[in-house]
């Protein structure tokens, strides 16, 4: 398959092949000169019809660093605005002689339906609450680099379960490598599917905590929410916000993983993002290693 649309679609040894590779690439980009000529063959669409930071970033960079062709496009400059449709994008994209399209979208299986419709590598940068299949790859390298392995290892998914597709691709990625899975957040914010899911269910932060060897802390997502969910920003923190309090009062210390966006003193304090514990920003770094092993693992498919 030429494409990355989401974990589900991937295996245990895909992973582990990913992972060496992006231990390669994690060492080139540490060297004086961070580039390797490995994709000076191919080009790559960045399609960003959503906000984002981190993603669009890294797989820039890491697009970079493997010395392929990049153009970025983002949909509120574009004529998707005058209402050309995503294939219609797509394939005047294409036409361009583009080998590889990511695709950030707000809607869940974009990825999917654009592979059935365009001849192009996909890979999901995040699809509404589907999945995000590089931030969990990224999410899990880091887990092994921080604790050595993830089999075995307990990770509790914190907060808005419902509209994440960081949860829905972590959930699928830890379980292949063996790792036990929670999911802990007001009832209102976890989805209806939950209990299919083999993961633990707690709503009682602290509990949660002392449980696991790993914290994942998600953002509330409201720009995903067409009405008031409860509770309310408040409430929601007062349940289930980390402060560096809970932390010390644990049996042991555990790591604190965030993708990003921190909404700061809502899921976690500004004390607890920016200590040792947290990996948050490894995390980040690990995301350029990670995204040069997949697109590059998919380029020799298509070469
Ligand atoms: N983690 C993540 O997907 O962040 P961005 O939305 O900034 O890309």
């Amino acid at each position: 398959v030429n494409h990355l649309l989401g974990i589900k679609y991937l295996n245990k040894k895909d992973i582990e092949l990913i992972f060496e590779t992006a231990d390669h690439f994690k060492e080139v980009i540490n060297r004086p000169i961070k580039k390797v000529p490995s994709l000076r063959d191919i080009t790559i669409a960045n399609l960003f019809f959503e906000n984002s930071t981190r993603t669009k970033l890294s797989f820039e960079l890491a697009e970079k660093r493997l010395s392929a062709d990049v153009i970025n496009f983002s949909s509120a400059q574009s004529s998707v605005k005058k209402g050309e449709t995503l294939i219609d994008t797509v394939n005047n994209i294409l036409s361009m002689k583009v080998d590889m399209i990511v695709m950030r979208h707000p809607n869940p299986g974009a990825g999917v339906f654009l592979s059935n419709h365009v001849k192009a590598s996909i890979i999901n940068a995040g699809d509404g609450a589907h999945e995000h299949p590089t931030q969990a790859l990224l999410d899990s390298f880091s887990i092994r680099e921080r604790l050595g392995e993830v089999a075995g290892k307990k990770v509790v998914i914190v907060g808005d379960i419902l509209h994440s597709r960081v949860a829905l691709s972590n959930i699928f990625a830890l379980q292949l490598q063996g790792a036990e899975v929670m999911v802990c957040g007001p009832k209102t914010l976890l989805p209806k599917y939950i209990d299919t899911l083999g993961v633990k269910v707690e709503t009682n932060l602290r509990k949660a905590l002392n449980w696991c060897d790993v914290a994942n802390m998600l953002r509330v997502q409201n720009e995903r929410m067409d009405i008031s969910y409860f509770p309310t920003t408040r409430e929601y923190t007062q349940q289930f916000g980390v402060t560096k309090e809970i932390l010390d009062s644990l049996d042991k210390e555990i790591t604190i993983m965030h993708p990003g966006p921190i909404n700061r003193g809502v899921e976690i304090t500004s004390d607890v993002a920016d200590s040792d514990q947290a990996i948050i920003l490894d995390q980040v770094q690990n995301g350029v290693a990670v995204r040069m092993a997949v697109i590059y693992l998919l380029a020799s498919k298509i070469k």
